[in-house]
């Protein structure tokens, strides 16, 4: 089968993670008999150097006409001081939001091997854990209307959050589907005890359980959700939530797993074709030196193999095979800790999971 894929490298380490990705898909390729065509376009920061705006209008046609898309990362201090329409992040909500990507599918598993690094107390992730964050990815405050005024003291900004009905039964859906795939376990976040969007999403997300027997439904307030997250992040399976406090869950799990250098994500809508991105940024504090951890979008690029191409062997191949380098005590420099191993570079730990394809 061919395959056409829009590369978006983007700003920071995304060149380094992005060539990872593409190696590793490469191999699979070659392996499994598929081929993989990438089609560069630009994103963030290096559009806005190139092209004068974070998300140019070719960028956004050619993710359209791909069959999937595979993202780095954007943003860096260079473009910090930019107004918020302009800025590289901008380019990263706007081209979500172009692709009707509402369901975001954020996994975050402890790798055996990895237990140590994890910030929890060894007895705390003695049984592991393997949570799945559904994070609603076009909605909400990120997307709501916002703007300058003179309030109370003077001047003020803000920010308004707004779910509709729709926006929320169709993200339930996907975390009530993908809670049937896995433990049938769904936790629902939210702030329902102060915030109008919350209670909506809350009734909806009820009404929408009975339609789903078999899932063991429950809710939590976002504040206890953070709490128990550290507390037991075994108890969880799937966690559906709204996309402010999505971004937040999410890079807290990631910790949780060693590093945030380790967490892949799908973004999907309602046709096969996706975008798939490590959760983390840009690091530019790393960029271009060859220490970052590709392992994110590695595992990225399985989700897009099992998620969009329904190639599951073949998904499951990369994350063996990561898992075996893990298990050989291969690590970049985020995971290493007070283990005393020495850090290997981004091209050296992608010439390990090769090695192991
Ligand atoms: C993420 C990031 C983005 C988000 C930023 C860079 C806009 O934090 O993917 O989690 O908030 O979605
Ligand atoms: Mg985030």
């Amino acid at each position: 089968m061919n395959y056409r894929i829009a590369l978006l490298k983007g700003d920071g380490i995304g060149p380094e993670i992005t060539e990872s990705a593409v190696a590793v898909l490469e191999r699979i390729g070659a392996r499994f008999g598929h081929h993989f065509q990438f089609t560069p376009y630009m994103i963030g920061g290096c559009a806005i150097d190139a092209q004068g705006e974070p998300l140019p209008a070719q960028t956004v046609r050619g993710c359209l006409e791909s069959d999937s898309v595979l993202l780095g990362a954007v943003g860096g201090p260079k473009w910090d001081d930019l107004p918020g329409e302009k800025r590289p992040e901008k380019a990263l909500l706007g081209i979500r939001s172009a692709l009707g990507l509402y369901t975001n599918l954020r996994p975050a598993k402890l790798f055996p091997a990895l237990r140590g690094a994890s910030p929890l107390r060894a007895e705390t992730v003695a049984a592991g854990f393997d949570l799945l964050i559904v994070r609603e990815l076009t909605g909400g405050i990120y997307f709501g209307d916002r703007g300058y005024r003179t309030g109370k003291y003077g001047e003020e900004a803000y920010d308004t959050e707004a779910y509709s009905v729709t926006e929320i039964e169709r993200i339930g859906h996907a975390a009530f589907r993908a809670a049937m795939q896995r433990q049938k376990r769904l936790v629902s976040v939210d702030k329902a005890n102060v915030l109008e969007t919350s209670r909506l999403w809350r009734k909806t997300m009820h009404r929408l359980a009975e339609s789903y027997p078999e899932v063991e439904y429950g809710d939590l307030f976002v504040d206890n959700a953070a709490m128990q997250l550290v507390r037991n992040p075994g108890q969880f399976d799937v966690i559906v939530t709204s996309n402010m406090f999505g971004d937040i869950l999410s890079d807290e799990a990631s910790q949780l797993t060693g590093s945030i250098g380790m967490l892949a994500s799908a973004s999907l809508g309602s046709t096969t074709r996706g975008m798939y991105e490590p959760i983390h940024g840009s690091a530019p504090d790393i960029a271009g030196k060859d220490l970052a951890n590709p392992i994110a979008t590695v595992l990225s690029a399985a989700m897009m193999l099992r998620y969009s191409f329904g190639l599951s062997a073949e998904a499951d191949c990369i994350e063996q095979a990561v898992n075996r380098v893990l298990e050989r005590g291969i690590r970049t420099a985020d995971l290493t800790g007070d283990t005393g191993i020495e850090p290997v570079s981004c091209s050296a730990m992608t010439a390990a999971i090769l090695s192991e394809i």
